[in-house]
């Protein structure tokens, strides 16, 4: 997978280099490329952004750094790729609070992907014009982490570019870590221990020590509902709904 990272904070993106997505991109998985957008500003001052037209609090975004930034990001593609007319366009997420939530099932759906481009933006957006622009080329897809409101996208772009990629074969050296975490089948995860037995006066369930992997199953089972339905109500009604479709 390629990404293209475009932001005025470029070494915001530094984190990635730790850990399993930079031991990815030494292992090639990933390839990580990230831009100054400043370096697509041609005025004195290196300005990307201006007053809002029709007045209004904060500054916007102007269209054209971000315009020459995603041609650079285009035109930096394997030719093969740019002569095939039935080549996947590059995925265009920019993040904002207005956008679509992204959930465990957005990265699953984006970690088959072969180039996702990132665009966080600063101050109070982008020149909306850049958007209808940026889909001639590019699949667009606003997207927001949560019900809150960040400084920037930059946060929101390491969230879920982790999301994304430690999902792509390999990544992880072991995949049944994927398919026993919260998310993966729509509920919470159940709790985990390990030794000793005995830590502080307080013990391991002891179901845990019987060594009956079927009694185990049942028993995380059984924690993954109670937790879901205590904590997160609105992924449990989810999870009845998605039950009794597959029964009828
Ligand atoms: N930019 C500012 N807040 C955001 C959020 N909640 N999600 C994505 N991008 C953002």
């Amino acid at each position: 997978m390629r990404i293209d990272l475009v932001s005025i904070f470029p070494e915001f993106f530094d984190v990635l280099d730790l850990s399993l997505i930079g031991k990815a991109q030494r292992e090639s998985l990933l390839s990580l490329h990230r831009h100054q957008l400043r370096d697509f500003s041609f005025d004195k001052h290196r300005s990307v952004d201006d007053t809002p037209t029709g007045g209004g609090a904060g500054m916007v975004m102007k269209p054209e750094p971000w315009a020459l930034a995603l041609e650079h990001v285009l035109a930096q593609r394997p030719a093969a790729e740019i002569a095939t007319a039935e080549a996947p366009r590059p995925i265009l997420i920019v993040p904002t609070p207005a956008g679509e939530l992204f959930t465990q099932r957005t990265a699953e759906d984006l970690a088959t992907a072969e180039h996702l481009v990132f665009a966080p933006a600063r101050f109070e957006g982008i020149d909306h014009r850049l958007l209808d622009w940026a889909q001639e080329d590019f699949d667009l897809r606003p997207m927001s982490i949560g019900d809150y409101v960040l400084n920037g996208g930059e946060a929101a772009v390491v969230v879920m570019v982790e999301a994304i990629t430690r999902l792509i074969p390999g990544v992880i050296g072991n995949p049944e870590s994927l398919a026993e975490e919260s998310h993966a089948d729509g509920l919470l995860e159940y709790p985990v221990y390990t030794k000793p037995a005995r830590w502080r006066g307080r013990d391991v369930p002891e179901i845990l020590l019987s060594g009956d992997h079927a009694r185990i199953r049942d028993w995380r089972a059984e924690q993954q509902d109670v937790r879901t339905r205590r904590i997160r109500p609105d992924l449990w009604a989810k999870h009845v709904v998605a039950q009794e479709q597959k029964l009828t």
